[in-house]
């Protein structure tokens, strides 16, 4: 369960502060997928990487499976980063020099997982996502959009999160292969049971997730 409560986070720009969070409060239910649009500058990025505490609020708590993440020290959040919750970017974000596979064990050599049942999982992730034995030995250069994003979503999956943040996953992608990493981020938050926040601004998309959160300079609406 994910829960937040009057979040509120303000930037200091050139022309004064800036409001990009406003007083937000919602909860995500184990296992929900929410989806979150609003126009450009409505505060989705801000919000999401207050959710996977890559930035601190001005005030307000976040609450992950009863954690609250707002009172971390730095390297317990560090830890639960790394935990709990996985990462997807509009620009997949792979390291261009490892394999898909070596990609997919990365964040588990972090959280000290053996080097045989990182190779294992990598592999029985990259087969879910629908990446081939062929395919998991390649560098992303020569994967496809779609491809690289599968591979972030496995990637993602790794150790198991308890949360899933997604920021314009299919932003670069046609709206066929869109749809259809939509689906598979759908299919894994069933399976899984992993709480999915996916930023989009395809409304058909968003239309098929269990809830949808719009913002308006930095408010739900
Ligand atoms: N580090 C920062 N310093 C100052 N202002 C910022 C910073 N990051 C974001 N902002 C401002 O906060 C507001 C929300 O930005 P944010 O990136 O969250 O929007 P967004 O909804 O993700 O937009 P887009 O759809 O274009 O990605 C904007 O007015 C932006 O200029
Ligand atoms: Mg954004």
């Amino acid at each position: 369960m994910l829960k937040v409560s009057n979040l509120v986070k303000q930037f200091n720009g050139a022309s004064g502060k800036v409001t990009a969070v406003s007083d937000i409060s919602f909860e995500v239910p184990e296992g929900q997928f929410a989806s979150i649009i609003g126009k450009s500058g409505s505060g989705k990025s801000t919000l999401l990487s207050l959710l996977g505490a890559l930035d601190k609020p001005t005030s307000g708590k976040i609450e992950v499976g009863g954690h609250d993440v707002t009172k971390m020290h730095d390297h317990r959040l560090i830890k639960y980063r790394g935990k709990e919750i996985g990462f997807v970017f509009q620009n997949y974000n792979l390291v261009p020099n490892l394999t898909a596979i070596e990609n997919v064990m990365l964040p588990m050599e972090f959280a000290h997982v053996s080097p045989n049942e990182r190779k294992r999982r990598a592999v029985e992730l990259l087969d879910q996502v629908g990446i081939t034995a062929d395919k998991q030995k390649r560098k992303p250069s020569r994967l496809s959009g779609g491809e690289q994003q599968r591979v972030a979503i496995a990637r993602a999956l790794s150790n198991k999160p308890s949360l899933i943040l997604a920021d314009e996953p299919t932003g670069n992608l046609d709206s066929q292969t869109g749809k259809m990493i939509f689906d598979l981020l759908h299919d894994l938050a069933k399976s899984e049971n992993t709480t999915i926040v996916a930023v989009t601004h395809d409304l058909s998309i968003a239309g098929k997730t269990d809830v949808t959160f719009t913002l308006k300079d930095g408010s739900l609406v």
